[in-house]
């Protein structure tokens, strides 16, 4: 069997949240121990929607790497690197961008939601053509194996569709790679919206000090139809079963039935939630610290990633150039 190759990125618009670590950062701390791993910061592509606040990347680019190390991404097993310090990634989002169709992009149901408001004026080449880039940063590295939340699947889709054609196209050098979708479905907001969002303000983020777990706790939404603790409750709308299930999965179902017979108070609910969070937090906290205490170990860190996968970069692009022809005058 193949050893598998990890990937994933994160775009550096803000710090990370539970969201983020049920949807893939407790997955990809799990595959760090069994595969070769990558993760990266997306600098290039927090740029496709900040491209006029640059300060803001550049503001959150530690926080994402104390945010890896402190969920337990260990450096001796991940490689960590910089997007936009991998030029080679956007040399390969050039020649991928000369097969694909517009069409294709219009299609991707992240570009269609963004751009239903907005007439082409308002839609951006790079915004459009970030699945494009996205194929590109899983290709030039030959990951096979992707950890992400559902929402991301599209763009794992086009990816494997892009990495097909270029082999088609010139000669079998790409990989294509594997969507390996996280059990927990997409976390919600503790407003209950659909989406845990740092543009929604319902987030936890994971360097929430226990006075914010409790407060954001506290603050969260329930099923309104429990006004008592004997109103029956409806589990699948409240975010805090939600969590339960995503955090305490074990827990969830005895949970569930006290909720739905009037037998658990969502005051309990909330207890349970906010002492399982605080477990989880806590050696991250920990973590955070000792790192946080050392920023050269950290810039080392990161560099030291960047640099092994420029290598691996390298010797990718030569392999795509020549099955391309590229390889002009010697
Ligand atoms: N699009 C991903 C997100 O918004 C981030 C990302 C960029 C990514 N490139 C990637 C994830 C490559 C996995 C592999 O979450």
């Amino acid at each position: 069997m193949m050893q598998e190759r990890v990937l994933t990125g994160d775009r550096v618009t803000g710090k990370l949240h539970l969201g983020h670590y049920a949807g893939s950062l407790k997955n990809r701390v799990a595959l760090q121990e069994q595969y070769e791993s990558f993760v990266f910061l997306a600098d290039v592509q927090a740029l496709t929607t900040h491209f006029d606040r640059p300060e803001v990347i550049r503001d959150h680019a530690r926080d994402i790497v104390l945010d890896y190390l402190a969920a337990g991404l260990k450096p001796e097993k991940t490689t960590i690197y910089v997007q936009s310090l991998i030029p080679e990634i956007a040399e390969l989002t050039m020649y991928f961008s000369m097969f694909v169709t517009v069409n294709m992009l219009r299609h991707n149901p992240t570009v269609k939601a963004e751009s239903k408001n907005s007439s082409l004026d308002e839609l951006y080449y790079g915004f459009l053509g970030y699945p494009v880039s996205q194929a590109a940063d899983i290709a030039f590295c030959k990951a096979t194996l992707v950890p992400v939340g559902e929402d991301q699947l599209p763009h794992l889709e086009l990816a494997r569709k892009i990495v097909r054609r270029f082999n088609e196209l010139y000669r079998p050098v790409l990989v294509e790679p594997k969507a390996l979708v996280s059990e927990t479905p997409r976390l919600i907001g503790t407003d209950g919206s659909a989406k845990m969002s740092k543009s929604l303000g319902n987030t936890i983020t994971l360097d929430a000090s226990a006075e914010e777990i409790v407060f954001k706790i506290r603050k969260a939404k329930t099923d309104p139809a429990r006004i008592r603790k004997h109103d029956p409750g409806h589990p699948e709308i409240c975010p805090i079963y939600a969590y339960h299930q995503a955090f305490i999965s074990a827990e969830a179902p005895e949970i569930r039935e006290g909720c739905e017979r009037g037998t658990i108070s969502c005051t309990a609910c909330k207890e349970r939630i906010t002492a399982a969070l605080e477990q989880l937090i806590s050696p991250m906290r920990e973590r955070r610290a000792y790192y946080t205490e050392r920023q050269q170990l950290v810039n080392d860190i990161v560099m030291d990633g960047t640099q092994r996968t420029r290598s691996l970069a390298r010797e990718t692009m030569l392999e795509v150039r020549e099955a391309m022809s590229l390889n002009l005058f010697g």
